[in-house]
């Protein structure tokens, strides 16, 4: 069992947790993730590890309430216990030193590209951050982000907040204005193929983080594929970061939907574990069927 020692309210339904596991903490590498159980009857979830603290032996996630499971972990408080946490999970982002990264990001991806942006700096980096949200409030990280980028911009779409428009807009202005070596962007599928569209033009490598419906995290259940230069991969363990400009977003969107066709968050699915377990068989076939 795995203790939650601090949790915090980032809004109404995104919540921040510490959570003790020492093992995960000495050898997790940013854009890696962890398959957490909140309870011993609970399905599994990927979260990326967006933080650790090497001396209280905890990682940090940062979990939004999409469903049942995510409900279930996000109404855990302090000094509740987490059945179990595997990982670290996928492949280490890439960090090396580029000149200007800009990192860019929408929704609960300000919060996974976190720890990309700090190592990114640490190695060199000039770090450009952005930050894309619909209002001011739904703005996540940034007093974290102002520390670990170099520079954060941040567009809101009804202009609450900084810039009005979308991330994507400030991308293309900087773009035009100054000299951009990589970018490294995570949120929607729409938002990573804009992204692409954009910097394809110029030649700007582009890492995309690809977080497909997962289900044992293993490489063994198939449900993860995406397709990347013309082949079939696992986002689990060949990603989750992958080369944006030979990611198939149209294969990566129609998976994504795939999934949210079959309405896994309905009450019946949430009431014991042998749904739960149903839930994730259909889960399974639905993705083997419909890719
Ligand atoms: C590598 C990886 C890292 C992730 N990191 C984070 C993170 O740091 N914080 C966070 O809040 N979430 C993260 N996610 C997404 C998170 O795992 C899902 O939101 C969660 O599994 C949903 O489970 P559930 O049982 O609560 O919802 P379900 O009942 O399974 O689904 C509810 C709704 O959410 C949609 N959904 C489910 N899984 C995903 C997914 N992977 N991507 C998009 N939509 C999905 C379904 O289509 C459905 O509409 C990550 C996913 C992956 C693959
Ligand atoms: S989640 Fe990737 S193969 Fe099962």
């Amino acid at each position: 069992m795995f203790k939650i020692i601090n949790k915090q309210i980032l809004t109404k339904n995104i919540k921040r947790l510490d959570i003790v596991a020492p093992r995960i903490a000495e050898k997790v590498l940013p854009g890696q993730f962890v398959n957490i159980r909140p309870g011993a009857t609970d399905e599994t979830i990927p979260l990326t590890v967006i933080d650790t603290d090497q001396a209280k032996g905890t990682i940090t996630v940062i979990v939004r309430e999409v469903g049942s499971t995510s409900r279930v972990l996000a109404s855990k408080g302090i000094n509740d216990k987490v059945a179990s946490i595997l990982g670290p999970l996928g492949m280490p982002a890439q960090i090396k030193k580029k000149g200007v990264v800009v990192c860019i990001a929408t929704g609960i991806g300000s919060a996974q590209i976190l720890p990309m942006c700090r190592a990114l700096r640490s190695v060199g980096n000039k770090v450009v951050g952005i930050i894309g949200a619909k209002t001011k409030r739904a703005v996540l990280m940034e007093a974290q982000m102002r520390l670990a980028c170099n520079k954060l911009l941040i567009a809101t779409e009804d202009g609450t907040y900084e810039r009005r428009g979308m991330a994507t807009d400030i991308l293309s202005d900087l773009m035009e204005r100054d000299t951009i070596h990589q970018v490294n962007a995570i949120g929607s599928a729409d938002m990573m193929s804009s992204v692409c569209k954009i910097t394809k033009r110029k030649r700007i490598k582009t890492f995309v983080q690809l977080n497909p419906v997962m289900i044992d995290c293993l490489g063994m259940c198939g449900s993860c594929r995406v397709v990347v230069s013309g082949k079939t991969v696992l986002a689990c363990k060949d990603g989750p970061e992958f080369d944006g400009h030979r990611v198939d977003f149209e294969n990566y969107k129609i998976r994504l939907k795939a999934f949210e066709e079959q309405k896994w968050d309905s009450p019946r699915a949430q009431s014991s574990h042998g749904k739960n377990e149903s839930k994730t068989l259909t889960k399974l076939f639905s993705g083997i069927l419909k890719s």
